[in-house]
């Protein structure tokens, strides 16, 4: 016999539904907590996670920086993510989804989502695709693309989404490289009021991509589109997503049982630019990776039952991995999602979504806050806004007077407005403010997340000419710039480079064994990091990391073009813009109409995010003695700056005579 009277647990789904933290006291203990014995810490959190298989040791730290957490634990994203809660709440929404046009809504409950997902799970086993195989996404923001992306966990496959906005032959140097398998893609989407076409980037891309076998199209236009058939080509095979979908009668529910996933296998590939030429791999786990975007979602955005949370980030970028996809859906929360563009048909859009599925939480970036500020400020005002309770700003620094205004016009002074700091290689947010505990200050990312430990390091601009900087340098103190550095391991954090230990090492551990943001910061008097930007070779524009070997590599690739460098120049509202000096050979004539053409030769190599605003021709670039080219002086002129001794140390300078010509126009 049992005993009577047991006392009865709420399912442990919803043990985190109560305010953990309330002050900042709590918050101090925590951190110090989560530092002193983080394997206790995150053992703790990873209970709110589904185990088949709990982990023998929660962090193995023998053999940095390949840092193994909750070794030998076994779990899936997928059953995680919808299935647990499909247990339990089946009848709650899970996914709302909004296209452009205003007609074209649908909704999934977590019963409804996981149908669909055990659906194309079958379709990817159908064709062969098994455990660690790659499948590459380039899908636009319809709900086809998390179903992929959680049916690919379901079975163990790993995607990679690849984002739109770049070219065809940049999708297929990620296909390429990733090997995948198979390719998911749709007949075109809505941007703006017009329709946009990706099966024929795609097929385009995969011309030279054997690995590929099948080519599944999302339908997602209602119009005529031809199909390559077998007959024509005999790899790959292409069928229509609807189709496969049909597969099992659409009156019985399709089950299909979660693979069992070591905490250690590869979730998902996601690229990102690199310093040089070659986008980086960038390689995710399963069980830190959950366990850091599951535990930053319930502390960070405060998550609660009747939220409606909408991160407007496309899901091709680790924001929408993070927060669109594995975060909110692993707390069983109702994500909102959002096919077009914030200022179509009205500039208005973005606040009327908000105010017709009371959206109380709302992520996006200040790229987009500026953009809507430009708009004015009576949008904000025609609606009604009152829903919300929390605002997120990620992707760049935040300068104080957008803050202000999306604090006061879209937040009503009402909300908490967290500004997170991460990165692609975090998975999940390192710096911010705790909603309802810290006081903010505009602009500053806050303080390091439980288990993060943040360190300023002194830097000096002339780094980045040296083959090998000394890096083992002091701290810097209270309200020096400096390098961003990450002494202590956390969940989260990739597990390296896809194929490519060694640039893993070399990029972000460089000689010692802490992670190297490739930002500055500076921490002021109260313990707030504020972030300010990269100081490496990746220029941010729009919240886009763009690489700058990448394209002076699309520049150089033109006949006429023998030299050139990449800077980015300030801007209102992008952050940056890609600004390029440019060297030419004798032939031809340094016009606005070879500017023209060049502008556009390199939006044709690596798609339009990649659009260079100025282009300054010169016939020499400043150099270093041995030969490097001198970035930071290039970015002072691109940013204005006239006067020779403003542009900071030139000792090292090849020949004066290349920066006096610079200087003249
Ligand atoms: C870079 C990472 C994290 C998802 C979006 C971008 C910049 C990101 C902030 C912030 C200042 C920020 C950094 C970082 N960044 N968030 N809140 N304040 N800068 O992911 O493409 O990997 O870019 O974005 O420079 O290194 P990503």
């Amino acid at each position: 016999m049992g005993e009577k009277n047991e006392a009865i647990l709420p399912p442990k789904e919803f043990m985190r539904r109560m305010p953990w933290i309330r002050s900042v006291d709590e918050y101090e203990r925590l951190y110090r907590e989560s530092i002193k014995n983080p394997e206790k810490f995150w053992g703790k959190q990873a209970e709110a996670l589904d185990w088949f298989k709990k982990w023998d040791k929660v962090l193995d730290e023998t053999n940095p920086p390949f840092y193994k957490w909750f070794v030998n634990g076994e779990l899936n994203i997928c059953h995680n993510c919808v299935d647990r809660w499909a247990e339990i709440q089946p009848e709650k929404l899970a996914i709302i989804w909004q296209g452009e046009p205003d007609e074209d809504v649908r909704t999934f409950t977590y019963d409804g989502l996981k149908q669909q997902v055990n659906r194309f799970a079958h379709t990817l086993k159908r064709f062969g695709v098994e455990k660690g195989d790659r499948v590459a996404l380039y899908l636009p923001m319809i709900p086809e693309l998390p179903i992929a992306m959680l049916a690919c966990a379901k079975i163990g496959a790993i995607h990679t989404v690849i984002v739109g906005g770049i070219s065809a032959e940049a999708v297929k140097i990620r296909i390429q490289d990733a090997e995948a398998k198979m390719l998911v893609t749709a007949n075109g989407y809505y941007r703006a009021g017009k329709i946009k076409d990706s099966l024929e980037i795609a097929k385009e891309a995969i011309k030279d991509c054997h690995s590929v076998e099948t080519v599944i199209v999302v339908k997602r236009i209602d119009k005529e589109t031809h199909l390559p058939c077998c007959a024509e080509c005999q790899k790959p095979v292409y069928s229509w997503w609807e189709q496969e979908m049909e597969f099992y009668d659409y009156d019985f529910p399709v089950e299909c049982a979660p693979e069992r996933m070591s905490a250690d296998d590869i979730s998902f590939l996601l690229y990102t630019s690199g310093s040089t030429g070659k986008p980086k791999g960038v390689v995710h786990t399963t069980g830190g990776y959950l366990v850091y975007v599951n535990t930053t979602m319930w502390y960070i955005f405060d998550i609660r039952d009747n939220d409606v949370f909408w991160c407007t980030a496309d899901i091709g970028w680790i924001t929408g991995h993070s927060y669109v996809v594995y975060g909110p859906l692993s707390c069983g929360a109702t994500v909102f999602m959002y096919e077009g563009v914030p200022t179509y048909p009205e500039p208005d859009r973005y606040w009327e979504l908000i105010e017709k599925y009371k959206i109380s939480i709302f992520y996006t970036a200040p790229t987009v806050i500026r953009d809507l500020i430009q708009q004015g400020t009576e949008w904000t005002q025609k609606r009604d806004l009152s829903c919300l309770r929390l605002l997120g700003s990620v992707g760049e620094p935040i300068d104080s007077k957008s803050w202000l205004w999306y604090f006061e016009n879209v937040g009503k002074k009402r909300c908490s407005l967290v500004d997170t700091y991460w990165q692609t290689e975090t998975g999940g947010i390192l710096l911010t403010t705790l909603p309802g505990v810290h006081s903010m200050k505009p602009g500053s990312t806050g303080f390091p997340f439980f288990g993060v430990v943040p360190e300023i390091i002194k830097h000096k601009e002339s780094d980045e000419e040296c083959n090998e900087p000394d890096l083992r340098r002091s701290q810097c103190s209270v309200g020096e710039m400096g390098k961003l550095m990450f002494s202590r391991p956390w969940p989260g954090m990739l597990k390296g480079l896809w194929k490519d230990p060694e640039r893993f090492s070399k990029t972000y551990w460089h000689k010692f064994e802490k992670y190297l943001s490739g930002d500055g910061a500076v921490e002021d008097e109260d313990g707030y990091f504020w972030v300010t930007g990269r100081i490496d070779d990746l220029i941010n524009v729009s919240g886009h990391l763009l690489s700058t070997a990448e394209t002076e590599g699309a520049l150089i690739s033109h006949q006429y073009v023998t030299e050139a460098a990449v800077v980015g120049k300030p801007h209102k509202i992008k952050g940056n813009e890609l600004y390029a000096f440019v060297v030419l050979g004798k032939e031809v004539d340094m016009d606005k109409e070879f500017q023209i053409v060049l502008v556009k030769h390199v939006r044709e190599k690596l798609g339009p995010i990649y659009t260079i605003r100025e282009i300054k021709f010169t016939e020499k670039l400043p150099k270093t003695k041995s030969g490097k080219i001198m970035r930071r002086v290039l970015r002072k002129i691109a940013a204005g700056e006239k006067n020779i001794t403003e542009l900071g140390d030139l000792s090292t300078l090849a020949d004066e005579s290349a920066i006096q010509n610079l200087l003249k126009e």
